[in-house]
C-alpha cells in the first residue's frame, strides 16, 4: 500500500515537472515574436517628426527643386538610416508646396519637366505619367491620383518635412 502510494507520488511529481518545464519553454518560445508584435505598438508614434531638409526658406522659388534628407526609419526591432526626397516650390500664393517624387501608378520617381514634350509638368517615364505642377495627376494618364503632399513647417528660417501624405484623385 505505502509502495503504491509512493508511485502515485512519483507519478504526480514527475507530471508537475514536465508541465512545469514544458510551460516554462513554451512561454521562452512565444515572449520574443509576442513582444516583436507587441512592443512597436506601445512605442510612442514618430509621425510627427518634421526633419530640417537643409533648405532655407529664402531659397525656395517658384521653381520646383529636389531636396533630399536623411532620416532614422524604425521598422519594428531594425533601425536604419534612410534617404527621403521631395519636390518643393512656391505656389502662386507664396505658399511652400512640397510633393513626393513617387509616382501614383507603379512607384518610379517623377521629375520636374522631365520630358520635352511637357514643358511646365511632372513627369514619370515608366510609362509616360504626367501631373500637373500642382502634383495633381493629368486625366487620361497612367496615374490614378496626386502626388502625396509632405507635412511641412519653417522654423529659423529653414524647411522642415515630415511625412508624405496622399490627396484625393483627380
Ligand atoms: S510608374 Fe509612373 S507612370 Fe507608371
Amino acid at each position: 500500500m505505502s509502495d503504491y502510494k509512493q508511485q502515485v507520488s512519483r507519478r504526480q511529481f514527475l507530471n508537475y515537472t514536465l508541465t512545469g518545464v514544458g510551460g516554462f519553454m513554451a512561454a521562452g518560445m512565444l515572449a520574443s515574436p509576442l513582444r516583436m508584435a507587441i512592443d512597436p505598438v506601445l512605442q510612442p508614434s514618430r509621425s510627427g517628426d518634421l526633419a530640417n531638409v537643409g533648405l532655407a526658406e529664402e531659397d525656395i522659388t517658384t521653381e520646383p527643386q529636389r531636396v533630399e534628407w536623411k532620416v532614422e526609419q524604425v521598422d519594428g526591432w531594425y533601425e536604419s538610416e534612410v534617404t527621403k526626397s521631395a519636390w518643393v516650390f512656391k505656389n502662386d500664393k507664396g505658399e511652400i508646396v512640397a510633393l513626393s517624387p513617387v509616382c501614383k501608378h507603379l512607384g518610379c520617381m517623377v521629375s520636374w519637366e522631365g520630358s520635352e514634350k511637357y514643358p511646365n509638368e511632372f513627369f514619370c517615364p515608366c510609362h509616360d505619367g504626367r501631373y500637373y505642377k500642382d502634383g495633381t495627376n493629368v486625366p487620361g494618364t497612367p496615374p490614378p491620383e496626386p502626388l502625396d503632399v509632405f507635412e511641412q513647417k519653417v522654423e529659423n528660417g529653414m524647411l522642415f518635412l515630415g511625412k508624405a501624405h496622399p490627396r484625393k484623385g483627380a
